[in-house]
């Protein structure tokens, strides 16, 4: 009886064996091998329910079934590992397949940003100066009655102050500059008694009736020379070189007397109307030219307040707006457009 049991349980062992081995070759996945696994070695598995009637076995047979045992056992856990590893390889090679870049696909087109275009003509403005010799200086947003007006020429009460009139801080007397001019005052102190030709660029407010050319914030870049012997003609050169550089030689550019209590005497600087032709348009106010700077001899008292001494020296200076050439530049009927965050604004350039 005890060895009929004994060859029956070898016989099922033999038998599991092979079962499980077909079992094991049919699963495919990771998942399944661990179904495998709990149905055939687990400890409530095939393997160890066969192994519970060990006990109805005599002391002597124990040993050649526990052999058996365990060498079915070893056998099934070796091509468990075998299988494991031949499916992790051909899932990582499916996710690989999957994941592989095609070469042949047409790219997607990438929205790349551009410059503003004010910030564009500012750097023309840069080049353009910066090869006739002029350094770029920076000089405060934020400055005094002082820097703005009254070291300009321009006291309390001055009527050319309501021209300029501006937003105020809290703190009196500390303002929102209304021009890049007071920056003249800042780099003359720096550089007195030596000579100076610098350009100041940067942004300006001023309390205004905003309009196609007309914005309350708005960017200037000034220019100065210092220097013995600078004459008006010396102003025009450097003007009509920069507004052939900037429009081409054939855009027409004309002065006009002017008046600024900073600069004596005074001009203004207009160029033809790009987006008319001159004809007359709301940017141009229908004149058919639009205004692009003030100039002027630097007036003898702003030489003195900058520390130069005027019978010695002498000098010009002028502000222009960018946002009014860039307006020119690029056929851009509103300067209103520049802060509408409208980036079909810059397919133009
Ligand atoms: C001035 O601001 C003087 N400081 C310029 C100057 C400098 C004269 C040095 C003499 C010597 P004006 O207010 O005209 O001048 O402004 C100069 C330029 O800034 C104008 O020609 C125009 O191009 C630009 N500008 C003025 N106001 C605005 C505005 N609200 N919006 C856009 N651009 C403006």
């Amino acid at each position: 009886m005890s060895k009929i049991v004994q060859q029956d349980i070898l016989q099922q062992l033999q038998q599991l064996q092979r079962v499980a081995q077909t079992a094991l070759a049919q699963a495919n996945t990771t998942e399944a091998t661990r179904e495998w696994y709990s149905e055939y070695l687990s400890r409530k598995g095939r393997l160890t329910s066969i192994l519970r009637n060990l006990g109805s076995l005599s002391a002597e047979e124990r040993p050649l079934v526990g052999k058996v045992a365990n060498e079915v056992k070893a056998v099934l856990e070796n091509a468990l590992q075998e299988r494991q590893t031949s499916i992790a390889q051909a899932e990582l090679e499916a996710v690989r397949r999957a994941e592989s870049v095609d070469v042949t696909l047409p790219g997607r087109p990438q929205n790349l940003g551009k410059l503003h275009i004010t910030t564009r003509v500012l750097r023309d403005i840069y080049a353009i100066f910066t090869a006739m010799g002029f350094q770029i200086y920076d000089s405060p947003e934020v400055e005094t009655d002082e820097y703005n007006f009254q070291l300009l020429n321009i006291p309390p009460g001055h009527p050319a102050r309501d021209m300029w009139d501006t937003f105020y801080t809290t703190t009196p007397g500390l303002i929102l500059r209304t021009h890049t001019s007071p920056g003249q005052i800042h780099a003359m102190r720096e550089y007195a008694p030596e000579p100076i030709r610098v350009i100041l660029p940067g942004k300006c407010y001023r309390y205004e009736a905003v309009d196609a050319s007309h914005e309350s914030m708005f960017y200037q870049v000034e220019g100065l020379a210092i220097g013995k012997h600078i004459t008006f003609s010396d102003l025009k050169g450097v003007l009509i070189n920069f507004a052939n550089q900037m429009y081409g030689e054939g855009r027409k550019a004309r002065f006009r007397k002017s008046y600024f209590p900073f600069t004596e005497p005074s001009v203004e600087m207009d160029i033809e109307c790009v987006l008319c032709g001159g004809k007359g348009c709301p940017v141009c106010k229908y004149s058919g030219w639009l205004e692009m700077l003030g100039a002027g001899m630097v007036h003898p008292r702003v030489l003195q307040n900058g520390g130069y001494d005027p019978t010695e020296f002498s000098g010009f200076a002028f502000g222009m707006g960018p946002d009014r050439i860039a307006l020119q530049k690029y056929g851009i009927d509103d300067i209103r457009y520049f802060f509408t965050n409208d980036a079909r604004l810059f397919e133009r350039v």
